[in-house]
């Protein structure tokens, strides 16, 4: 290659700051998580109208799959955005102003789900949990008591924290009770644990794509109800990208109300595939067994899961850090030394913990590696001695 040319890019590389090359890493973090190369592959594909027969047939085998992976009959809806489009789309959609919503606060998405609830003019009635719990059917029993609540609103896997409320199932008789809409955040575990939908009476599911369903970034995931279309067209949001009424009205023509991110779509699509392949039954049970690993693990080497032992995640293991060593020194070194990235800790926790992402693709081999990589890391760092 003519050598100025070479210079010219090596000058613009040290301009942009970056080498502008990715290396293959293991991505241990808590979403986005590893994609399998099927799942790269199906963005190759030729785009296609977004209007068109190709595209219907897409969106047709799109919902087929994801009503199997949320276990619901209901509608359930693919957004171009990340998880937290999700969540806005379905606060905004249901609320009036002064609606009470319950929500139990047990960690950073959690909190953030309240300010939602304010942001779009309700009066959330926050139930505080310690971090590291989540709330006991009780607490919101009590709560709920005696309210004229809307709607109760719950992160299933709070993600910040490693914590799984696996108390779904009587949240809902709660919500149903009360004729409230039952509104769930599974967007870090749905495809990695139990979460039969219509069973357990949920109204609004939201999910992402780029955590256990082992996709891209790029997606929300959202399932809507029948007693959630009655409030949805009660309350004629004046949302606008993620107005579900419009949403609704393009569903029927197998259609989107904007440009969908098709290929985004093609990935999900092989996804949810994959999903189907090995059956939810078998998946969840992959991702128990990886976790159940992980745990062992952490407390072999002497460390102490963040959560209460009752509330143990199966797709986000946290853990505290050593005394005297920082998360960043150990996150650092397993990145650099053995190519395994995992996460620190958010919001008032950072500092204090280190996260793994357990999820999507994962087997014995991937938690393997991690667990290498951690027991090094940590032995350079002098924990051991
Ligand atoms: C439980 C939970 N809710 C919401 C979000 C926000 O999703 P996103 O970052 O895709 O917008 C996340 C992301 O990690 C999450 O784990």
């Amino acid at each position: 290659m003519d050598a100025s040319i070479t210079i010219k890019k090596l000058e613009f590389r040290r301009r942009m700051g970056t080498k502008m090359t990715y290396k293959k890493q293991l991505i241990m973090l808590p979403g986005p998580t590893n994609v399998p190369e099927r799942v790269m592959n199906a963005m190759t594909k030729p785009i296609i109208n977004h209007r068109g027969p190709e595209f219907r047939e897409l969106y047709d085998s799109l919902l087929k799959k994801l009503r199997y992976a949320f276990q619901t009959k209901n509608d359930v809806f693919t957004l171009t955005s990340s998880g937290t489009g999700g969540v806005e789309c379905a606060i905004s959609n249901i609320l009036s102003p002064g609606d009470k919503v319950l929500v139990p606060v047990n960690g950073v998405f959690s909190q953030r789900l309240k300010e939602k609830i304010e942001t779009f003019g309700g009066s959330p009635i926050e139930i505080p949990v310690k971090w590291g719990a989540a709330a006991t059917p009780d607490q919101i029993a009590d709560a709920a008591e005696g309210q004229d609540v809307k709607a109760i609103a719950v992160v299933y896997n709070e993600t910040s924290t490693g914590v799984t409320a696996r108390v779904l199932n009587e949240i809902g008789k709660i919500a149903e009770e009360h004729d409230a809409l039952y509104i769930v955040d599974a967007i870090s575990i749905l495809g990695g644990d139990e979460l039969p939908v219509d069973k357990w009476g949920i109204d609004i599911c939201i999910a992402g794509s780029q955590k256990c369903l082992a996709c891209p970034p790029g997606l929300a995931l959202i399932s809507i109800s029948g007693h959630a279309w009655e409030v949805i067209r009660q309350t004629r949001s004046k949302a606008y990208y993620f107005n579900l009424l419009k949403i609704q009205e393009f569903h029927e023509r197998k259609e989107t109300p904007f440009t969908p991110a098709l290929t985004l779509w093609y990935a999900l699509d092989e996804a949810l595939t994959m999903l189907e392949e090995e059956g939810l039954e078998k998946r969840i049970k992959r991702h128990e067994e990886c976790a159940r690993a992980f745990y062992d693990a952490v407390r072999e080497f002497g460390l102490e899961p963040f959560a209460d032992e009752h509330w143990l995640s199966n797709t986000v293991i946290a853990v505290k850090n050593p005394p005297g060593i920082t998360d960043k020194e150990i996150r650092d070194l397993m990145r650099e030394k053995h190519g395994v990235v995992i996460a620190g800790g958010m919001g008032q926790l950072k500092g204090t913990m280190f996260r793994i992402g357990s999820m999507g693709i994962i087997t014995g081999r991937e938690v393997a590696a991690t667990v290498q990589a951690l027991r090094s890391s940590l032995e350079e760092l002098g924990y051991f001695k």
